[in-house]
C-alpha cells in the first residue's frame, strides 16, 4: 500500500468556498433542452414541459448558476425567436450543431426553468453574427422594468417583473475559427469593450465575462487574453477559461488533468495581471472557468458529426462516463476550490445528455452518470472557507506530466459548523493509499462519514439499467486516533471525508 500525509491548518485560507463554482450548462446541442430538461407529454412533466425527473436531479446535484443558450449555438442565435406565442416561433437551422432548432424552448422559459430547478442564469449574448444592438436589445427585454417596447414586449408575453439576470457572457470561444462570426483578438476587444459599456449604461448592477481563449493549446493564447484585455479591462469582471479532457492511450495522463487546470488557471492569472500591472490599475480580473469537463469529442466538424442530416433534438455527444473520468470530475473541482481567490464562476459542460452528469431517454427514465456523484458531494459538503493543503505524496510516472503526485487533495473549513472537509482523489492504478491528515491544530476532531466512489473496473459504466451498482459506498477505514486520521483510498478513487471538530 502507498502512503501520503496531507498537512491542513486553518489558517492556510485561500478564500471562500464559492457557489458559483458549481454551476453547469443547458446549451441547445442536441438533447440537452429538447428531451432533457423539456419534454412536454413526458410523465413526469409540469405544466411547463419542465422534466420533473431532471429538476429532482438538478436540485440533489447542488447545481448554482446555469450558462444559457449557448456556447458555439449563441453565435448564430436570434433571442428574439424564442419569445412570445410559441406557434408564431420560426423554426431555423442551427448551424454550430447542424441541427433544426424549433424554438419552442427560449428565454422566458430557460428563466421559469432556473426558478423551478432553484438555479441562476448566466446568460450569454451573440457577439458572433450580431453586435452591440442585438445585446442591448436582450438586456432591456430582459432587465428593465417596463414603459419601453422591449420591456412591455416582455409583459405582454407574460413575464410582468424584470428576469433582473445579472451575469452576461459577452460571446463565446470568439477565438475558435469553427465559430460562426470568428474574429481576432483586435476586433473581439473593441466589440467586447463597447457592448460591456453599452450594457452598463442599460444596467450599472451586470456583471461582465469577456471571452478569454477557447482553450490553452490554441496558438493565440495568452496573446489573445492581453491583446482582448488590454481593450477591455475597465469594461470586464472576469475573463472566461474552456478545458476538457479525456481518456486516452495513457491512464495516468488522464487521472493527473487537475496538473493541467491548476496551470491553465495560473497562466490566465498571470497574462491578466500583467495587463493590470501595465495599466497600474487596482482592478483584478476574475476567472470565469465556464466550460469544464470531461470530454470525448471525436468530431469537429458539425455536418459530419450529424451524419449530414438536419434532425431536430438529435443524439449529439452523448458521453457515457465511466469511473476513471468521474475520480478526474472530482479532481478537477478540487482544482476549481483550490483556486476559488482566482476562479469566481464556473461551469460544467454541460447539464443534461450532451456531455453530462444526468442522461435521460425521450419518454423515459432520467439516470445519474458516474460524473454526477463528485458533483453532488462536492457541492452539498464544501462550505466555509477553503484550506489549501499541503501534499506529501509519491508520485507515478505518466507520459503527459512527467511525474504526478498520486494524491491530490484540497479541504473546506466551516468554523460556524465545526465541519472540515476533505476531498481527495487516489490516482495509483495498482494499490490502495494510506492517508494520514494531522488535525490537531483543530482541536478534538470525529469522523462524521467517509464516502469513497471506486471500483474494480475503472471503467464500469452507468446505464438506463444500471446506475446505482456504483455509487460511493461508506469508507469503513476512516478513523481518528491522537490527534490524526486516517483513510485507506482505492486504487483510482474520490473521497469525500467529513470531520467534526468537537471543541
Ligand atoms: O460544450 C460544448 C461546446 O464546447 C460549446 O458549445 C463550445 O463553446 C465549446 O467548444
Amino acid at each position: 500500500m502507498h502512503s501520503a500525509r496531507l498537512a491542513i491548518d486553518p489558517s492556510f485560507v485561500v478564500g471562500p468556498v464559492r457557489r458559483g463554482t458549481f454551476g453547469s450548462f443547458v446549451e441547445h446541442l442536441g438533447r440537452c433542452v429538447y428531451t432533457g430538461i423539456y419534454e412536454p407529454g413526458h410523465p413526469t412533466a409540469d405544466e411547463n414541459g419542465f422534466r420533473g425527473d431532471v429538476l429532482g436531479l438538478v436540485r440533489e446535484m447542488g447545481v448554482s448558476t446555469v450558462r444559457y443558450p449557448g456556447g458555439n449555438f449563441v453565435s448564430g442565435y436570434r433571442w428574439e425567436d424564442g419569445v412570445g406565442p410559441r406557434e408564431e416561433r420560426p423554426t431555423r437551422l442551427d448551424l454550430a450543431w447542424h441541427s433544426i432548432e424549433t424554438n419552442e424552448f427560449g428565454l422566458n422559459e430557460f428563466m421559469a426553468w432556473t426558478k423551478a430547478s432553484g438555479t441562476t442564469p448566466m446568460m450569454a449574448v451573440n457577439l458572433g453574427t450580431r453586435g452591440i444592438a442585438e445585446a442591448l436589445d436582450l438586456l432591456e427585454y430582459s432587465n428593465h422594468p417596463g414603459g419601453t417596447e422591449l420591456s412591455d414586449l416582455r409583459r405582454e408575453h407574460g413575464v410582468e417583473e424584470p428576469h433582473a439576470i445579472q451575469l452576461w457572457c459577452l460571446g463565446n470561444e470568439m477565438d475558435g475559427p469553427w465559430q460562426l462570426g470568428h474574429k481576432t483578438a483586435e476586433e473581439y476587444g473593441r466589440l467586447a469593450t463597447e457592448t460591456a459599456r453599452a450594457m452598463r449604461q442599460l444596467d450599472p448592477s451586470v456583471v461582465l465575462v469577456a471571452c478569454g481563449s477557447s482553450g490553452s493549446s490554441m496558438p493565440t493564447f495568452g496573446e489573445w487574453e492581453r491583446t482582448v484585455l488590454t481593450e477591455a479591462y475597465d469594461e470586464v469582471d472576469m475573463i472566461s477559461a474552456h478545458a476538457y479532457y479525456r481518456e486516452e492511450d495513457d491512464l495516468g495522463s488522464f487521472l493527473a488533468s487537475a496538473v493541467d487546470m491548476d496551470y491553465f488557471v495560473a497562466s490566465v492569472a498571470a497574462t491578466v495581471d500583467a495587463v493590470g500591472v501595465a495599466r497600474k490599475s487596482a482592478k483584478r480580473i476574475a476567472i470565469s472557468f465556464d466550460e469544464w469537463n470531461v470530454w470525448y469529442h471525436q468530431e469537429e466538424d458539425p455536418i459530419k458529426a450529424s451524419g449530414g442530416r438536419w434532425d431536430k433534438a438529435p443524439r449529439l455527444e452523448e458521453d457515457v462516463y465511466t469511473v476513471a473520468d468521474a475520480v478526474v470530475v472530482g479532481n478537477l473541482l478540487i482544482s476549481l476550490l483550490r483556486n476559488t481567490d482566482r476562479v469566481h464562476s464556473a461551469s460544467q459542460a454541460q447539464l443534461v445528455n450532451a456531455l453530462a452528469p444526468i442522461a435521460t431517454e425521450p419518454g423515459g427514465p432520467a439516470w445519474r452518470q458516474t460524473t454526477f456523484h463528485p458533483f453532488a458531494l462536492t457541492s452539498r459538503h464544501a462550505a466555509g472557507e477553503v484550506l489549501r493543503v499541503a501534499i506529501d505524496s509519491p508520485s507515478y510516472e505518466n507520459k503527459r506530466f512527467g511525474s504526478s503526485d498520486l494524491v491530490d487533495a484540497v479541504a473546506t473549513w466551516d468554523a460556524d459548523g465545526s465541519a472540515l472537509t476533505v476531498f481527495v482523489v487516489n490516482r495509483a492504478q495498482d494499490e490502495a493509499t494510506r492517508i494520514e491528515v494531522p488535525v490537531g491544530a483543530f482541536g478534538a476532531v470525529e469522523v462524521v462519514e467517509a464516502l469513497t466512489l471506486a471500483n474494480d473496473d475503472h471503467h464500469w459504466r452507468a446505464s438506463a439499467e444500471d446506475s446505482t451498482s456504483v455509487l460511493p459506498t461508506s469508507n469503513t477505514t476512516a478513523r481518528v486516533e491522537d490527534g490524526t486520521v486516517t483513510v485507506e483510498l482505492p486504487p483510482v478513487s474520490w473521497t469525500v471525508l467529513r470531520l467534526r471538530a468537537t471543541r
